[in-house]
């Protein structure tokens, strides 16, 4: 947990309230890293002040875009023709469709979000694209949210599957039981689908870990985890190489360290 938590807040006060100026969301935080536009005060300045201590900040950002651009890639290229994008955030190009199409261009793809205002995004900016769809879903509660993509038919969960969480899973707290929301997707996955994470460590460095206690109570709450908590999550997959690494060592071998860890991984359903 990252340090100064003292247990999660009540759910109902973590989940983000659209157009709240006043409360922080971990998707206007993110979007201000990336350049966007869509975000309020209140995130600008937790960004800066994350910023302050760890001011590769914005080319972390990046390099985990890159890392979710790599692991669709790498399923694409295996055959996955359906994409699910949990936690996906305010639309940013190159988004998963757009890196899944130009390998399959009739990949089907769905983008999840438990922020009302980042799936209307993502329905503005999809709206001439069939076969991708913006549908609002809390990964906190896998079993709904399967369900409603199969009742949408959307996704055939016959079929291999390629789930995306990039920089999501942090955000649910430990009694929240994100190994088993983990599981509770694997279980439904056909074999040969792949699973892509990235989550934040606990090998970050104490700074930016104090800047991030200051999100505590809030829907941006994170709890940094262990390399070794994370492998866990992907129990019943094959891990891909290089394992569960900073996000940098899926894309190059020169790319520098940052003081904020980022942890991606790659597992296939056997
Ligand atoms: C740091 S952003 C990452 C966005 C995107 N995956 C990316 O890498 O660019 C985290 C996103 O996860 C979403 N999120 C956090 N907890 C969630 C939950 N329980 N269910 C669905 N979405 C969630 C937030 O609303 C936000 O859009």
């Amino acid at each position: 947990m990252v340090e100064g938590t003292e247990g999660p807040a009540p759910e109902s006060s973590r989940m983000p309230r659209p157009f709240d100026t006043e409360q922080l969301a971990s998707a206007r935080v993110y979007d201000y890293l990336l350049g966007g536009k869509d975000n309020y005060d209140v995130d600008q300045d937790m960004a800066r002040q994350m910023l302050s201590s760890t001011p590769e900040l914005k080319t972390l950002a990046w390099f985990t875009r890159s890392f979710m651009r790599r692991a669709v890639e790498i399923a694409a290229d295996a055959g996955i023709r359906q994409f699910i994008d949990l936690g996906s955030g305010t639309p940013n190009s190159p988004n998963v469709h757009e890196v899944a199409r130009e390998i399959e261009p009739s990949a089907r793809v769905v983008y999840v979000d438990y922020d009302q205002v980042v799936v209307s995004h993502c329905d503005a900016l999809l709206a001439r694209s069939p076969g991708v769809t913006a549908l609002l879903g809390d990964v906190r509660r896998p079993h709904d949210l399967l369900d409603q993509l199969i009742e949408h038919d959307l996704i055939d969960l016959d079929e291999p599957v390629a789930i995306t969480l990039v920089s999501v899973l942090h955000y649910v707290m430990d009694d929240e039981h994100p190994a088993e929301i983990l599981a509770a997707l694997r279980d439904r996955m056909a074999p040969g689908s792949y699973l892509a994470i990235t989550h934040g460590s606990s090998d970050s460095s104490p700074e930016i870990l104090r800047v991030l206690a200051g999100t505590n109570g809030t829907s941006a709450q994170v709890a940094f985890r262990s390399t070794a908590q994370t492998e866990a999550f992907l129990a019943g997959f094959e891990l891909l190489d290089p394992g569960v690494v900073p996000v940098q060592q899926w894309l190059r071998p020169d790319l520098p360290d940052t003081r904020m860890v980022m942890l991606g991984a790659v597992g296939r359903k056997p």
